[in-house]
């Protein structure tokens, strides 16, 4: 059967806009540049490495997400970036030492031509950081002005016609808007007001969506999950997406999570301790950044375990996760898991899980995705909130009286049911009882 509605592969090139050229943006940016030249893979980019099974189990037909829904090819993105710190993406990328130094050797040209823009700064938001390449303007209005002539200008340089910021600039500090980004007419009086709880990230996420540009939200800061910024993607057509890219411990309690779920295994307590020694693990290492991350990271649990359902198993879990930052380790994070488990007639058991990861390689491939997928949703017209995009982030986003689906196999069938329907095909149940005849009739 062929599909009916498959949108065409886009012509023109995609500029993927990103706030923060650090470890995980230069991570990428190496990435997409090796893989061009054939000399690395996009490893754990469902986007260009995935596939997606269609009809039935006995058709054979198996294609290629990117294929399916005619996503764009590698080299039909380009790159730009701001950053608060004037390094080009070589010097981070060199720094942050991600990559090895005789990979990035052979893209260092193509990294040394990527010079951020002046940032938005606020030395409250980011407390950790010498800030030396910033927005000159003082007003929130006049820094928007200025991130929104930059998109303009970037695409033009890279000769785009599209475009999508990804943000991914360090973790600010917890201080919520509240009533400031209650409204989109709240939002307006506060930018006019110059309210300081304004963070960067709500700027940077209302620039790119005036312009018309898919944002999504790699960070835990807070943006598009406020509902004056989803009013405005909604009023403008533009697609939002949110927040904080989840990969490391996290990614590990969205696997082992559903499984001791399945099995209705009881959970009494999840200790998770990190040592991290990048950038991101010393604005980590303030409270106040830290506390931003703790909140992102704590509400998965009790989305998948779904205690008031399961009070017996689930209704007492202690829950505690911890970062510490220990230079020595770089990007090379360590991770620890201890989680207190009980069976049949309370029997107690013990998981231990030692993840040795690396940050910003778990982290580079979701961002180049969130990208394609947004850029996606941008050309078939959908706009305000992704839900089907929650497979990528620590704090999904959901409707209004819905809770966030935080099952990483639940992320994935929505997201894949999702590209299905987009090319006209069936979304998969896994029912599976047709391929049994009358050995297994449904009767009534
Ligand atoms: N690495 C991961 O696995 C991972 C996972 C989830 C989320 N994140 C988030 O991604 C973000 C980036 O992580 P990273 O490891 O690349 O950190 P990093 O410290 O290497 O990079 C962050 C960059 O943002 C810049 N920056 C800070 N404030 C800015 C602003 N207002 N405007 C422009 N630039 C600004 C910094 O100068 C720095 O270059 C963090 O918020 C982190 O929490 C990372």
């Amino acid at each position: 059967m062929a599909s009916r509605t498959a949108p065409a592969r886009p012509q023109g090139r995609l500029a993927i806009l990103l706030p923060g050229l650090g470890a995980v943006a230069t991570t990428v940016i190496a990435g997409v540049e090796l893989a061009r030249r054939g000399l690395g893979k996009p490893i754990g980019s469902l986007a260009l490495m995935g596939t997606a099974r269609l009809g039935k189990r006995t058709e054979g037909r198996t294609v290629p997400l990117a294929e399916l829904v005619g996503l764009p090819g590698l080299e039909d993105v380009a790159f730009g970036a701001w950053d608060i710190v004037n390094e080009d993406a070589w010097q981070v990328a060199k720094r942050s030492a991600v990559l090895p130094s005789a990979q990035l050797e052979r893209v260092r040209e193509a990294l040394q031509a990527i010079k951020p823009r002046p940032g938005i700064h606020d030395p409250e938001a980011v407390r950790r950081i010498d800030a030396n390449h910033v927005i000159a303007a003082k007003s929130h209005r006049a820094r928007i002005e200025q991130v929104r002539k930059d998109i303009r200008e970037m695409m033009r340089e890279l000769g785009a016609d599209r475009a999508v910021m990804v943000h991914i600039t360090s973790t600010e500090t917890y201080r919520p808007a509240g009533a400031a980004v209650a409204s989109l007419e709240a939002l307006e009086d506060a930018i006019e007001k110059n309210d300081p709880l304004l963070n960067p990230a709500l700027l940077y996420a209302y620039a790119a969506i005036q312009e018309g540009v898919p944002f999504a939200n790699g960070t835990p800061n807070q943006a598009v999950d406020t509902p004056a910024l989803q009013g405005l993607a909604r009023k403008l057509g533009v697609p939002v997406a949110g927040k904080d890219l989840k990969t490391g411990q996290t990614l590990m309690k969205t696997i082992i999570a559903p499984g001791l779920k399945a099995r209705l295994l009881g959970v009494r307590g999840w200790f998770s301790t990190n040592i991290l020694g990048n950038r991101d693990g010393e604005v980590l290492d303030d409270p106040s950044a830290f506390r931003s991350k703790e909140v992102t990271k704590t509400g998965v649990l009790d989305t998948i375990l779904q205690p008031e359902l399961y009070p017996d198993l689930y209704g007492n879990v202690s829950h505690k996760v911890s970062i510490h930052y220990y230079p020595p380790r770089g990007d090379e994070k360590e991770g620890w898991d201890n989680i207190d488990i009980f069976g049949w007639m309370g029997m107690p058991m013990q998981i231990k899980v030692n993840f040795l990861c690396r940050d910003s390689i778990l982290a580079a491939p979701l961002v180049l995705d969130l990208a394609l997928f947004l850029d996606l949703a941008k050309r078939l017209e959908w706009r305000g909130m992704q839900e089907w995009l929650s497979f990528y982030f620590k704090s999904p986003m959901a409707a209004e009286g819905l809770q966030p689906e935080h099952d990483l196999f639940i992320q994935l069938t929505k997201l894949k049911n999702t590209l299905r329907k987009v090319a006209g095909e069936e979304p998969i149940t896994h029912l599976g009882l047709e391929y049994y005849g009358d050995d297994l009739p449904l009767r009534g």
